[in-house]
């Protein structure tokens, strides 16, 4: 298939700084920007409120339906956070941004996304968001199950070292008392979780340009991947071209 905008996806592990990357770069392309684990994080977040377990499967499944059908989470475009996300029940209109970026809320949505159920729902929600191109998804699995047709795809990794050191700096620049130790069992646990699991486990599509950003700063990371992204968009256009 062919978009009059490109589609670009990046997966990657925990801290490997998909989502600043993403968002830069939609950005500098003016691209919507599409940030997956916020979904995951979401539905972790109202199964703890409701009191379905991060292990229940078909009541997970039954949650995110209702919460996709009642319409009842938006994703909002925010300079600072990236993607604002709201929780909207008959009572009240709650700004989640905060609350699903938590370590736990991380682990829960590490737990929520090996179910297929869980999956499947948000799996269209993803399809929907991003199909018309002209979009930045960054994820776990979007150039391997949610878009393997996207035009760029790039593997974001770092050394599990490096993603906890990130990842514990930014949790200290939130006021968050989490030690680094701790950190660096979170980010195994959810390298493990995330690759070993049965649906759609983390791995590098096909096709997907790796990029290992252990010894590259983020600038410079971001810049290799505008690079690669500006020559498929001047790509697509010079096709588009052709075709009028
Ligand atoms: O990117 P993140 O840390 O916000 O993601 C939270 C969890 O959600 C992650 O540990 C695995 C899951 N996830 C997923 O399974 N598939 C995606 N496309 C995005 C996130």
């Amino acid at each position: 298939m062919t978009r009059k905008r490109p589609i670009v996806a990046i997966d990657g592990p925990a801290g490997a700084g998909k989502s600043t990357v993403a968002r830069r770069l939609a950005d500098a392309l003016a691209y919507v920007l599409v940030d997956t684990g916020a979904m995951y994080r979401a539905v972790a977040l109202a199964a703890k409120r409701a009191g379905v377990a991060w292990s229940d499967g078909p009541g997970l499944g039954q949650l995110a339906h209702g919460l996709v059908a009642d319409n009842a989470l938006s994703f909002e475009r925010d300079p600072g956070l990236g993607v604002r996300v709201k929780l909207v029940t008959k009572e009240a209109r709650e700004d989640i941004s905060e609350a699903i970026r938590t370590p736990d809320m991380a682990q829960g949505a590490s737990l929520v996304s090996a179910h297929s159920q869980v999956r499947d729902v948000l799996l269209e929600l993803q399809r929907l968001a991003g199909r018309g191109g002209g979009v930045v998804l960054e994820g776990r699995d979007i150039g391997t199950v949610v878009f393997p047709d996207a035009e760029v795809k790039f593997f974001l990794t770092a050394s599990a070292d490096v993603r906890a050191k990130r990842r514990h700096a930014e949790l200290a620049a939130k006021g968050q008392t989490v030690s680094y130790e701790e950190t660096l069992a979170d980010v195994k646990r959810r390298d493990a979780q995330d690759e070993g699991r049965a649906v759609a486990p983390l791995k590098q599509a096909e096709g997907a340009i790796l990029v290992d950003s252990t010894n590259l700063t983020f600038e410079q990371t971001v810049a290799h991947m505008l690079e690669h992204v500006t020559r498929a968009v001047e790509a697509n256009e010079a096709r588009e071209a052709r075709k009028t």
